[in-house]
């Protein structure tokens, strides 16, 4: 799908000074960043700037910091190091955002230098979107690059702040996110199946919505299918169950039948006695769970149906586990999903975010997959089809 902003690839930055909002939002515990997905993420639009002799200064936020000053658990310090290291390039790291020592920081750049300043959250106006921070932080460059597309979704001071003042564009990571995920919707390869799991309807109730505009085959899995289950009748035993949600669901159902959507629950499901690894667990067909038994993954027939309806597929949106993955008891369901799509090389796979991202890299599939979005929130909210403030308060493309 075109891309309705401008890029960096549309504007002359030889030599400008480029402030560039990424999302470095990792994992870092003690000092040490555990996953560099969304690092290593960053690096093409990084690499790009750097290739064209820009002086890049980067900013990001860390967690959620109270945001009344410091916290060495949320600093950005062991990121900017993971980031030397893993692109090579020339980084430095300022202790500061908006004072002196960022600005005299970003003075002493050097062309294909690149500068992280301190999270951006150390301050309260931040998150309140203050004119006044975005004003110091446009003042640090010619021109502002939005690449951080996980926190596209925040109004935040740092993501839609700075184009207020200067000119502002997408980097490479935002434009390939927005590209893929909105692509579902305009032109995806036929069968589009849409797999969505976790454990709340009232989460994922809009994307089903949209996704009943436009896949070939919805599919639902995990925890929250013992809503539609009950919503049909079914005992679901102690499962977890939404009960202000079992009308949405009915008119879910309802609304596959009228856009001639195939619409796939789990037909049989491993049920446990306790929400625990060691828990007894039995199998049992969707609508016939007993009191004191809960599931928490699909069972084999289920699996078989789910793998068949992803084996014939040309495009795979998945968001969600079908059930308690973190738990090896419970995660064959998941791995099964995610071994079918891995199997169908012919497929244009689309991994949405959070929890089944982290089932793809658990299972070793992560490779196997077209694309996997660095975005939780940011990318449900674009699949539901509602805008990003941080992706609206760009130049629009000529
Ligand atoms: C994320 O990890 O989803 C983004 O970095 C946004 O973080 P936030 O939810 O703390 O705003």
């Amino acid at each position: 799908m075109a891309f309705t902003k401008k890029t960096i690839r549309d504007i002359d930055v030889d030599g400008k000074r480029v402030l560039v909002r990424v999302d470095f939002n990792v994992p870092v515990a003690d000092g040490v960043v555990g996953d560099t997905t969304r690092i290593q993420a960053a690096l093409p639009t990084i690499s790009y700037l750097v290739e064209h002799k820009a002086r890049v200064i980067l900013m990001s936020h860390l967690g959620r910091p109270k945001g009344d000053g410091p916290e060495a658990a949320f600093s950005l310090a062991p990121v900017a190091e993971k980031l030397a290291e893993l692109s090579g390039l020339d980084v430095h790291f300022v202790d500061d955002t908006y004072g002196e020592r960022a600005a005299a920081a970003v003075a002493e750049l050097a062309p294909g230098q690149v500068l992280v300043l301190e999270n951006v959250r150390f301050d309260k106006r931040e998150k309140k979107n203050d004119p006044e921070i975005a004003r110091t932080l446009a003042s640090y460059g010619d021109v502002f690059v939005l690449d951080a597309f996980g926190t596209a979704h925040r109004a935040q001071g740092s993501v839609v702040g700075p184009a207020e003042f200067i000119p502002a564009v997408a980097g490479l990571l935002l434009e390939k996110e927005v590209s893929t995920l909105s692509g579902l919707f305009s032109n995806p390869k036929r069968p589009f199946v849409a797999i969505l799991g976790g454990s709340k309807v009232s989460d994922k109730i809009g994307v089903i919505n949209r996704l009943l505009d436009s896949a070939d085959t919805v599919i639902v899995g995990g925890g929250m299918a013992y809503t539609f289950a009950k919503a049909q009748g079914g005992q679901i035993g102690d499962s977890l169950c939404e009960d202000d949600w079992c009308d949405r669901a009915l008119e879910m159902l309802a609304k596959a039948e009228k856009n001639g959507v195939q619409f796939l629950l789990p037909i049989d499901n491993v049920v446990a006695d306790a929400f625990a690894e060691d828990a007894n667990t039995k199998l049992a067909k969707t609508g016939e769970i007993e009191s004191g038994w809960e599931g928490l993954d699909i069972g084999p027939e289920t699996e078989q149906l789910f793998a068949k309806a992803v084996a014939d597929a040309k495009t795979v949106f998945w968001n969600g586990p079908c059930g308690v993955f973190e738990m090896d008891a419970f995660a064959h369901g998941t791995k099964a999903i995610a071994e079918a799509i891995a199997a169908n090389e012919s497929c244009d796979s689309v991994i949405g975010g959070g929890d089944s991202v982290a089932a793809v890299n658990k299972f070793g599939l992560a490779d196997k997959m077209t694309f996997i979005s660095t975005g939780g929130g940011a990318s449900m909210q674009l699949v539901e089809g509602k805008p990003l403030p941080g992706v609206e308060a760009l130049n629009d493309a000529e």
